[in-house]
């Protein structure tokens, strides 16, 4: 039991390069105010030394079963814990925690913890999309485990793709969430949920397109949470920028129409579907083959036609009849009436609605909303980052579905 006010951290280190990168997690760990008791596995001693953990910690490093042995360590130190950080979580590293071997100090404390486990991988990509890894990460994650995607990007060698160690804040953003809120449920294990993301384009001709200031973060983000609460993710994404989470099936797509095909091809296996791409209302009547070039007599009126309203469409005409269908509305005032009266007329059983305008919701980190239910409930979210929106979505969608492993 730990009888410091300061949250307790132990903070594994695992044998990757990128443990170089967990002494600025350190460091700002400890300045944000947690007690952090470094625990590196044997080789992550090669790649950072005991000299280091030491200094930017402030306490004396953990390293073997055998150390002070009076004190049981490799009890101690998991029951004394109010959160395990593993970072960087390697391939053995994951693949030990999933089977529950304790072989040195790192593995007996994750087997002894009871709070929560938040493992932060780095590894080649071809490790991580191993089919070995991905069943390590799916059993710690419905466990209830939080293990975070991988940044995409440069890795060790010439080499890019998903397995580089998220950022520093990003760690830290996580085992800060993860701290406030306790552990994650596994409670979307077993489901398969479809989820739309980011913004639709609409061609005016093979150069120019009606679209919207939607970034997808807030997408990516229900569709990392789902995947961190044991979910099967299929990810329709309208023109995002962002490293797609790993673990879902990603399909992108460019248009209303293609966004519509995508989604309804889809909802039969969806046991929640949720809607929060931005897709464009109308699109132009056609679609010009060739650039429209400048004629000299003013500009050649765009003639717009409406586009089919997806959300409408799988809520009125459910492919199964439990499946939890969420629709997302933006407005930019009015904001609760105008989003009951969607609810209504969408039919969908929550309705997450969104005040924007020029620096808010669009592109930016963080989010505020409030879930309407068909049921006539309101939950208010405060601005926070969009994971806590996400997890809240998920909590009420969670709640809806009815027995797990009813999906055709
Ligand atoms: N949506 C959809 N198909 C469309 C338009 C919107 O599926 N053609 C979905 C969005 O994904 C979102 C929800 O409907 O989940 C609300 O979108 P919004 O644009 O706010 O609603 P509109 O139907 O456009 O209503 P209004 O024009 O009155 O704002």
């Amino acid at each position: 039991m730990n009888t410091d006010s300061r949250p307790e951290i132990v903070l594994g280190v695992g044998a990757g390069i990128a443990a170089y990168k967990v002494c600025e997690l350190l460091r700002r760990l400890t300045e944000s105010g947690h007690s952090v008791q470094v625990v590196p596995t044997a080789d992550a001693l090669r790649f950072v030394g005991e000299p280091t953990w030491a200094a930017l910690s402030g306490r004396p490093v953990a390293t073997g079963v055998w150390d002070s042995v009076h004190e049981v360590p490799h009890v101690r130190i998991g029951r004394r814990a109010d959160l395990v950080l593993v970072a960087p979580a390697t391939a053995d590293l994951l693949a030990k925690a999933a089977g529950g071997l304790a072989d040195d100090l790192l593995t007996n404390t994750l087997l002894t913890a009871r709070c929560p486990v938040v493992f932060a991988p780095a590894m080649h990509t071809e490790m991580w999309e191993h089919p070995a890894t991905r069943a390590n990460v799916a059993t710690l994650r419905s466990r209830g485990a939080v293990v975070i995607d991988p940044a995409v990007g440069r890795l060790t060698g010439a080499d890019t793709g998903p397995g580089r160690l998220p950022e520093p804040g990003d760690i830290l953003a996580a085992a800060r969430r993860v701290l406030a809120r306790g552990s994650l449920p596994a409670d979307l294990a077993g489901r398969r949920i479809l989820i739309t993301a980011g913004g639709t384009r609409e061609p005016i001709d093979p150069v120019r397109f009606i679209g919207n200031r939607s970034s997808g973060r807030q997408g990516y983000a229900l569709a990392a949470t789902a995947l961190a609460r044991g979910a099967q993710v299929s990810l329709v994404s309208a023109n995002v920028a962002l490293p797609a989470p790993a673990g879902a099936d990603l399909v992108r797509v460019e248009s209303a129409r293609e966004l519509r095909e995508a989604v309804l091809a889809r909802t039969a296996q969806a046991d929640a579907v949720v809607m929060a791409a931005a897709v464009a209302d109308f699109r132009p009547a056609e679609t010009a083959t060739g650039k429209i070039k400048k004629t000299g007599e003013g500009p050649a009126p765009v003639e717009l036609v409406e586009n089919p309203d997806v959300l409408l469409e799988i809520s009125t005409r459910r492919a199964r009849p439990d499946q939890v269908v969420v629709g997302f509305a933006a407005e930019t005032d009015d904001v609760l009436e105008h989003g009951r009266a969607k609810l209504r007329r969408k039919g969908c059983d929550l309705l997450v609605v969104n005040q924007v305008g020029p620096d808010r919701a669009f592109g930016t980190e963080d989010n505020q909303a409030v879930i309407l239910g068909a049921d006539g409930s309101a939950a208010d979210i405060p601005n926070g980052p969009k994971e806590d929106l996400a997890d809240r979505v998920w909590d009420l969608v969670a709640q809806r579905l009815g027995p797990a492993g009813t999906a055709p």
